[in-house]
């Protein structure tokens, strides 16, 4: 039986290979990718940074601008459509034969602030500060999107926002653009990636996205604790949410650490929300062709993964002997990750035979602990600042196990990256780490990693440590690496997971059942 094909318009605010500052960059790029790929044609719209990695080969194509109304004025845009060259095998993220399509929606800011002609995505990395004006940047980029897909007329089937960068697409599509013949008989999704950023601005940005005061209360759906909450008015006027796994779509309905306060929201709409599980891009991420990589190698052929493990300890400057094992992590340095139980067991970390080899920007608090760690035992801890897509790779190729202690994740990849590159994870068990990766049992030998379920310092040493006395153990190491590499994290049941949540969401649309401004209005 053939499936249907929508024409699908995603929004965000970050998109592989263009754009990245996260997850979500690859996992925008990725499963616009997989959709063309399987015959839906597919938008994606995406402020246009100036830092744009636009990839030789692309097709671009100016459209024209337009005035996007901006409170009691008007804001000038311009757009451009680009596309990956159809090539035919759906590599670099090209669509594959098949009916689907992918292009790119680039919206500018042509006002005098430019709101995305500037150094950084979501921050001048330089200074390490968000910019301030966050909350207009993307209330704009939201309008300016719809303007120009309304302006397009294509009629589209699904229209489907992500995180609170592209919040307010629901919420517009539902009352200014209402009319629009484009979004008729549209359905609008809204995923959550991350809940720990919402978006909260002072109340005033209602004005300038176009609603009275009036609407401004506890009850409704743009109020929050006296602000303006862009996460808020995502999940309000969206048909139907999801999340990027089942486990963080149980634990963000419980509040504390996981809810942010919006947990509320979400428990009712808990009929409305699904945990469908982030894949991978199984291209870029494959030890076999990683173009990163100084030799390949797979499941069956592993041995090159050794002369990956030299080419990344020679890079760090590690010693050759003792021969400890490598751990590793690539992450954003912020809080969310488990950073502070690093801190908390420094002293213990020093006392394991291993090394450690960390990539990362983000909090100085993070940068300053892991410089000094590598300035007081450099052939024990190496650190590097940045962003680096080449070193990433090579971390996940070259080390025998990767840290990552989150206090919370959502869905979280550099798991599965490991778990395909043979570098076994040690994880907290929290959203999608507890989704994904299953904790060693020594005895039956079955699992995929070593999982602590505390946020507790002392059970991430000891996960740590059981994982290193299973790397004294060549046979039961090699067993325990080669069901990680058998691990399928495809963006197939992904994709599928997202077949279906559109399916249903036009369901309600062809039954009348979609939020307006009139039926959010009470509910808080
Ligand atoms: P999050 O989206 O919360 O940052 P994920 O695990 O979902 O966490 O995805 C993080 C992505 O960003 C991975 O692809 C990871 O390799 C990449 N990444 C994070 N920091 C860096 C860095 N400093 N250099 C290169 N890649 C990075
Ligand atoms: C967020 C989450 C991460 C998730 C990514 C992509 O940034 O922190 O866990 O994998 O989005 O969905």
């Amino acid at each position: 039986m053939s499936r249907p094909t929508y024409a699908v318009v995603h929004c965000a605010s970050e998109m592989t290979p263009l754009a990245k500052v996260g997850g979500l960059g690859d996992v925008v790029g990725a499963l616009a990718a997989e959709q063309a790929r399987r015959g839906h044609r597919v938008t994606v719209a995406l402020p246009a940074y100036r830092a744009l990695a636009v990839p030789p080969g692309w097709t671009r194509r100016r459209l024209p601008g337009c005035e996007v109304p901006w409170g009691l004025g008007m804001e000038p845009a311009g757009f451009e459509l680009i596309s990956p060259p159809a090539s035919g095998d759906g590599a670099d993220g090209a669509p594959a034969a098949g009916g689907g399509s992918l292009e790119v929606l680039l919206v500018e800011h042509l006002g005098e602030r430019r709101f995305f002609d500037r150094a950084g995505i979501y921050d001048d990395s330089a200074r390490g500060q968000s910019y301030p004006d966050g909350a207009e940047r993307f209330v704009f980029f939201a309008r300016a999107a719809l303007q120009a897909l309304a302006r397009r007329g294509e009629p589209l089937d699904i229209l489907h926002a992500h995180d609170h960068q592209a919040g307010w697409v629901p919420c517009f599509a539902r009352t200014h653009f209402a009319a629009e013949p484009a979004f008729a008989s549209a359905a609008t999704v809204f995923t959550i990636h991350n809940l720990g950023y919402q978006g909260i601005h002072d109340p005033w940005v209602l004005g300038l996205a176009g609603f009275g005061r009036e609407l401004f209360h506890p009850a409704g759906p743009f109020e929050f604790f006296g602000r303006v909450n862009d996460m808020k008015v995502g999940l309000a006027f969206a048909d139907l949410l999801s999340t990027v796994s089942p486990r963080y779509a149980r634990e963000i309905q419980t509040g504390g650490e996981f809810g942010f306060g919006l947990e509320g929201v979400l428990q009712r709409r808990a009929g409305d929300l699904r945990g469908i599980l982030n894949g991978i891009d199984d291209a870029t991420w494959d030890p076999a062709r990683d173009r990163f990589l100084p030799h390949p190698y797979d499941r069956d052929h592993p041995h090159g993964k050794a002369k990956v493990r030299a080419a990344l300890r020679e890079e760090c400057g590690f010693p050759l002997a003792p021969d400890w094992p490598l751990v590793g992590t690539v992450s954003r340095l912020v809080d969310q990750k488990g950073f502070d139980l690093v801190e908390q067991a420094e002293a213990d970390l020093l006392r394991l035979e291993a090394r450690f080899v960390v990539l990362g920007a983000g909090r100085s608090r993070y940068q300053e602990l892991f410089t000094r760690l590598m300035i007081q035992h450099p052939h024990r801890f190496h650190y590097r600042a940045g962003f680096d897509e080449r070193f990433a790779h090579l971390i996940e190729g070259g080390c025998d196990l990767y840290l990552m202690p989150s206090r919370y994740e959502p869905c979280g990849l550099n798991q599965m990256y490991s778990l395909r590159y043979g570098t076994v994870p040690v994880v907290r068990a929290t959203g999608g780490l507890a989704d994904t990766v299953e904790d060693f049992d020594p005895r039956t030998r079955a699992g995929t990693g070593f999982v602590f379920q505390r946020y507790e310092a002392g059970e991430m040493v000891a996960a740590l440590r059981r994982g290193l006395t299973a790397w004294r153990q060549p046979a039961v190491w090699a067993e325990l690496v080669r069901r990680g590499m058998g691990s399928d994290f495809s963006w197939r049941a992904s994709a599928d997971g997202y077949d279906r949540l559109y399916a249903d969401a036009l369901e309600r649309v062809r039954e009348g059942r979609v939020p307006t401004l009139d039926s959010v209005r009470a509910r808080p």
